[in-house]
This record gives structure tokens, C-alpha cells and sequence, in this order.
């Protein structure tokens, strides 16, 4: 099965060397799926991602030469793809303010998602060795399969959730935008058709879920702060969510300040939605991609609900 998602477009190579205009994104769409704008003038969009750009290498600039991460250095400056995505959350000194601006959630693509995810797609979205990397990641933290009283929620689920073969739990409830990709998944005890982009309301009580998994996907949330507030409320104390992503995307329906920075800038981004959405203890990283350079890369942000609010 193949992957219909594309390298993340534009690798944080720009973004460190200060570049702060992009090249024209192509004209033609780059994935064999339905796009509302294929045949739209790009340029359009053009300013917006610019300054989507600088407001990130500032903020990344001004946040990590204060963290003391990198020897006091700045991070745009000594970033690489992969080796510091363990470090990059670890000691980090946030700003006061979330520091991103409703342009930096816009998508090139911002037709209806429903429409977007109208037709199902049986395909995996990254290789065999990533999905088995994750999967020997999953069995090493998700509670043991058959635990009484556990409740997991897999966030933008399709028919597949990469949990070990055989896994079950009393309550595993799949969230995602395509009926038919939900209705095979054979993991999933019940599932929900949302469009978190209209709607970042979860259906859930509070504090029910033992686990929340996001695989690959949230990159494409465009309300993310009031999605992982929402993920803060329903967990259980303790509880766990586990973000998981590669450097691959439908890079015409990610955000904007995703599409524009690279792997370690997008641990940071992720770690800050834990961190300014609140209730979660600290973020942190782990790169378990399998084969660096030869397959894709596969990292993992995660937190637990803090255990006192
Ligand atoms: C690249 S697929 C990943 C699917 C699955 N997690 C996997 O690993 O195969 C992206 C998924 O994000 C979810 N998604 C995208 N936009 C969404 C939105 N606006 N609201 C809710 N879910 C969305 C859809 O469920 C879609 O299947």
C-alpha cells in the first residue's frame, strides 16, 4: 500500500539560514487526491507564509537562546533534521504567551475538510519500518492489552491505529473524518465523525481516558491550543497522550508554521501546545526512527495530565 503523503515541503535548511522567502509552491498538486486548489494562483498565498516564517524564527531564536539549551546558543542557528529532537524540549523557557498568530494556522488548502477526507483511503502514510517502530514504541507504553477499566482514545484515526496485533481494551474509540476508513479498523470498539477544525469540542466526560493517540495527523489541526485543552480535560489524571509524526504530510491541509520549519521545530511546536493548552506535566521528545536516512523518521511528543490541576 502506498503513501499518499509527501516529504514535509520545505526543510528547516530555510529556516536556519535566515531564508525568510519561500519558493513558489507548485501550481500543479503534488498528491493523487482531490484539491479544491489545484489550479489556483499561488502567489496569493505567498506573503502570509513569509511572515508566518519570521514570526517562528523569532520566537524559536528569542525561546531557545534563553532556554540555555545548545550551549546559550541559538537554536535556528544549530539545529540540524534529527539529532536534537530528544533535546529540544528539555529545559525549554517558554514565553509567557502562546507565540503563534492565527496566520500561522492557515492552510494552503482551506476548503472543507470533510470534502478533503470525503473518499477513503486504505493506504498506510509512512513506510513499513516507521509504522513497525511505532508500533514496538506502543507496546512498551500503552497500558497491558485486556486491562480492565481502560479507555483509549485514537485521535484522527483511518483504519488503521499501529497498535500491537491483537491489542484490545474495554473502550477504544476512534475520532477521525472518513465513516469507511473507521468501520474497518478492527482495534476500535466505537468511533466518532468530527471535524476538529469546526468542532475541537471532544464528545467525552471528563477525565475518561486512560490514553489518547494522534498518529501523524496533527499537523493538520488548525485550533490546536482548544484541541489539546479539550485532550487535558477528558484524560485521566495520569493519563497519557502520545503525538506521534513523521516528515511527511498532505502539505496543502497542514498549517502553515508546520509546512514551513522542519523536524525539530515541529517537536517545539507540538511541545508547546501541551505546554500553553496547560494541565499537562512537561512535554517530552523521543526520535525512534528506525533507520535514520534510509527510511522515514518517526518521533514521538508526549505528556501525561498532571496529576493535580
Ligand atoms: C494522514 S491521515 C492519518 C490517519 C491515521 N492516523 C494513520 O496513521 O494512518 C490524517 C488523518 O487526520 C484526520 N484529520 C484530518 N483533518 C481533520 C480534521 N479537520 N478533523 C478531524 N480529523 C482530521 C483524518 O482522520 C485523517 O485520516
Amino acid at each position: 500500500m502506498a503513501s499518499y503523503l509527501q516529504p514535509t515541503p520545505h526543510p528547516s535548511a530555510r529556516i536556519l539560514a535566515g531564508v525568510r522567502s519561500l519558493p513558489p509552491p507548485p501550481t500543479a498538486p503534488l498528491l493523487p487526491t482531490r484539491n479544491a486548489f489545484a489550479g489556483r494562483k499561488a502567489a496569493a498565498f505567498r506573503p502570509a507564509r513569509r511572515f508566518v516564517l519570521g514570526l517562528g524564527a523569532s520566537f524559536w531564536a528569542q525561546s531557545m537562546a534563553t532556554s540555555g539549551a545548545f550551549g546559550g546558543k541559538s537554536f535556528l542557528a544549530s539545529a540540524r533534521p534529527s539529532s536534537n529532537v530528544e533535546q529540544v524540549l528539555k529545559n525549554v523557557e517558554w514565553p509567557e504567551q502562546f507565540p503563534f498568530k492565527e496566520e500561522d494556522f492557515q492552510r494552503f488548502d482551506e476548503s472543507s475538510d470533510s470534502q478533503f477526507y470525503e473518499a477513503p483511503r486504505f493506504v498506510t502514510h509512512i513506510d513499513d519500518p516507521a509504522i513497525a517502530a511505532l508500533t514496538k514504541f506502543y507496546s512498551k507504553v500503552l497500558p497491558p492489552s485486556n486491562s480492565p477499566g481502560v479507555s483509549i482514545l485514537d485521535m484522527c484515526s483511518s483504519w488503521i491505529s499501529h497498535y500491537p496485533a491483537g491489542y484490545k481494551q474495554e473502550r477504544i474509540v476512534g475520532m477521525g473524518m472518513n465513516e469507511e476508513e473507521l468501520k474497518r479498523n478492527l482495534v476500535l470498539t466505537e468511533y466518532i465523525i468530527q471535524d476538529l477544525n469546526v468542532n475541537p469540542k471532544l464528545p467525552f466526560e471528563d477525565n475518561s481516558f486512560d490514553v489518547i493517540t494522534n498518529v501523524v495527523s496533527v499537523d493538520y489541526l488548525s485550533k490546536p491550543l482548544d484541541v489539546f485543552k479539550e485532550m487535558s480535560r477528558i484524560l485521566k489524571p495520569g493519563g497519557q497522550a502520545i503525538m506521534s509524526f513523521s516528515n511527511r504530510c498532505f502539505w496543502t491541509k497542514a498549517i502553515s508554521i508546520w509546512t514551513s520549519t522542519g523536524d525539530t521545530d515541529h517537536v517545539l511546536i507540538v511541545g508547546s501546545y501541551f505546554h500553553y493548552a496547560g494541565g499537562f506535566e512537561p512535554p517530552q521528545a523521543v526520535d525512534i526512527s528506525p533507520n535514520p536516512g534510509r527510511s522515514d523518521p518517526m518521533y514521538v511528543v508526549y505528556s501525561r495530565k498532571a496529576l493535580t490541576a
